[in-house]
């Protein structure tokens, strides 16, 4: 495996490989991997002959009062990982690879970016939408592994696939949990001994909106109702938002009649965790 940190280098390295018939695939990430990330990986692995894994802290999707500071690091176990995983090349590169002093060139999106984490976090997928665009046309990738974990990011990232008829599949890949069920992230920690624990109340609150549904309920208002109850019993847990929205444009619906995502943002302390649950038709 190799650890490349200019573009040129990347392109290259990927030229060699499509002028002999080989497929790429791509693994964004912003590092400090966990097994959510390497399952990505591994799935990338399995499905194409060559597989580039990128690890970039992208500036432009955090706003100034967010963690890019304090984000967790790891270059070397990130490393290894991949390399143990099967990855062929880490794409490092340094902020000034990315973005010249003078950049000013996004990728904005409407109506999908909006809701959700959207609301609290207004520039966030402009940010991510062009940093992902310009990783798709450096690595010029075949397939593009995305996790359900980040359900909104997922359906922005194949909005905009559509939308710019680029020319690449978007895998979307489960939700990879701890044995007590909290999601994988890399910003679980940020979590100190209680809070980790507090955190439980995330996937317990989906849990009951998963039996309620089961069992047939289809009103939105008493889905999140149901979750709302559940989180408001833990003392340490702030909810940003309980949302019950279609699958595709990421609109709130009143009524379940075509799938859905119901989708949580909790603040436990001062971490901000989000966890959901799909459900089909
Ligand atoms: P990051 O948070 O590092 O996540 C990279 C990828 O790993 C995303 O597609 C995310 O959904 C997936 N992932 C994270 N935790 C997961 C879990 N528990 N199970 C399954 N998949 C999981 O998302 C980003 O980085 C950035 O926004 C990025 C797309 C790289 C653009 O900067």
């Amino acid at each position: 495996m190799r650890i490349v940190k200019t573009i040129d280098e990347v392109r290259k390295a990927v030229k060699e490989w499509k002028s002999t018939g080989l497929s790429v695939g791509l693994v964004p990430t912003m590092g400090y991997l966990h097994e959510g990330h390497q399952s990505l990986i591994a799935n990338s692995v399995s499905q194409n002959d060559k597989t580039v894994v990128s690890i970039f802290l992208n500036p432009i999707q955090f706003a100034p009062n967010e963690d890019l500071e304090s984000y967790p690091r790891d270059p070397e176990r990130d490393a290894k990982l991949c390399e143990d995983t099967g990855a062929d090349i880490v794409f490092r590169p340094e902020v000034s690879e990315m973005y010249h002093d003078d950049f000013c060139t996004y990728v904005d999106m409407d109506i999908l970016t909006k809701n959700l984490c959207g609301k609290s976090r207004p520039t966030h997928f402009r940010g991510v939408c062009t940093v992902v665009l310009k990783l798709f046309n450096i690595v010029k990738p075949d397939r593009a592994y995305f996790g359900q974990k980040d359900a909104q990011q997922l359906a922005v990232i194949k909005r905009m696939v559509r939308d710019l008829n680029l020319d690449i599949e978007i895998v979307g890949c489960p939700i990879v949990r701890e044995s007590d069920g909290l999601a994988k992230s890399s910003r679980n920690t940020y979590l100190n001994e209680k809070e980790r624990q507090a955190a439980l109340v995330l996937d317990r609150s989906l849990k009951n909106g998963i039996e309620l549904i089961d069992a047939g309920e289809r009103n939105s208002k008493n889905i999140i109702a149901a979750i709302t109850e559940v989180i408001r019993s833990e003392p340490l847990a702030e909810i940003d938002y309980v949302s019950v929205v279609d699958a595709v444009s990421m609109q709130d619906v009143d009524v379940i009649e075509n799938d859905v995502l119901v989708a949580i943002a909790v603040k436990i302390g001062r971490t901000r965790l989000i966890d959901n649950f799909s459900f089909s038709v």
